[in-house]
């Protein structure tokens, strides 16, 4: 399965990322002006961190097998908030002592594994909400499972339309995810007369309309961490059930194809947040992982059973 990255991707996801980075105002009281605060959600390490820098980039680095005691998690099989089928530890997948003992490493600066304690003290009544698909979800849990170390009173919470989340009591801290794989709304429309040969039906994208599951919310929230991506293929739409485009109610023509649909809606979900959102609110934009699945795709048995990560040859980034 070759890499089939559509060219603009990666750019724009680049884009994305940076412009809520130069937008985002920061939230936590250490941050002086004249440095910027930064929390990064990268794709695979489980710790958010605030470090101080000017020239950092936190996405430099590399994977360090680290075999001390520091590199264990924070958490273990016990945690409420695991995703049952996710939760690796109480399903005893091999080898989690090695994968837990990799170590992400930026190149030029300090990424200290996080405190929870201190981190939930500088979030005291303030709320996170995670948006987007399994990847913004699958973060969360491990994200709550960490937090939870220091407020054991910690309790599932899932108002407001959140998918899950938690509520740390002892900090007044809400952490939810709210589902939105698209970001932009979308539904299913069966068939109809009008529509091609084939087509067993549609799902209709509004790209000018953010799906109901978060557009309501935001004002709750005081840390939003938007993500899209792994939805954006052939595998999750295809032909018979393709998407497409509407704007302002209308269909968009010429039909716009999958790739310029992600585009568009995008940079339209982009300026709705930059547009509705509040200023005061800390934006973050996550960044897209690579694909990870062996002896199949998601939907075709296909499982990960790799103890390292994938080298940069090995990566796939779409469909
Ligand atoms: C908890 O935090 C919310 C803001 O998220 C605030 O409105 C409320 O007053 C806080 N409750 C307490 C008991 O401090
Ligand atoms: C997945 O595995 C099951 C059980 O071994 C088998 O019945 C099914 O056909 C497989 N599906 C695919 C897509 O390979």
């Amino acid at each position: 399965m070759p890499p089939k990255l559509p060219p603009a991707l990666p750019f724009l996801i680049l884009l994305s990322f940076l412009f809520f980075y130069l937008y985002s105002t920061s939230l936590l009281p250490h941050s002086s002006p004249s440095s910027a605060t930064t929390t990064t959600t990268t794709t695979t390490t489980t710790t958010t961190t605030k470090t101080r820098t000017t020239s950092c980039n936190f996405f430099k680095g590399n994977w360090i097998l680290d075999r001390t005691k520091s590199a264990k998690p924070l958490y273990d099989e016990s945690c409420p908030f695991h995703r049952n089928a996710w939760n690796c530890l109480r399903n005893h997948r091999e080898n989690m002592g090695l994968i837990n003992s990799w170590r992400w490493v930026p190149k030029d600066c300090e990424l200290p594994k996080i405190d929870p304690e201190r981190f939930l003290e500088l979030m005291r009544n303030r709320n996170i909400g995670l948006v987007g698909d399994s990847l913004n979800e699958n973060f969360l849990v491990s994200f709550l499972c960490i937090l939870r170390v220091a407020d054991g009173s910690a309790k599932k919470w899932k108002r407001k339309g959140a998918w899950r989340g938690a509520y740390f009591p002892k900090f007044n801290v809400t952490v939810s995810y709210h589902r939105a794989v698209l970001l932009a709304k979308y539904e299913w429309q069966p068939k109809q007369p009008t529509m091609n040969d084939g087509q067993k039906g549609i799902y209709r994208v509004d790209v000018d309309i953010p799906a109901e599951d978060w557009a309501t919310i935001t004002d709750y929230y005081d840390v939003l961490i938007f993500n899209t991506g792994h939805w954006w293929g052939y595998d999750k739409f295809p032909k018979e059930t393709p998407l497409v485009f509407y704007r302002a109610g209308q269909p968009i023509l010429p039909p716009l194809g999958l790739f310029d649909g992600f585009k568009v809606v995008l940079e339209s979900m982009v300026s709705y947040i930059e547009r509705e959102i509040p200023h005061k609110t800390l934006k973050f934009w996550r960044l897209q992982s690579p694909r990870h699945f062996y002896g199949g795709d998601w939907n075709q048995n296909g499982s990960c059973l790799l103890n390292e990560p994938l080298k940069e040859h090995e990566q796939q980034w779409s469909e």
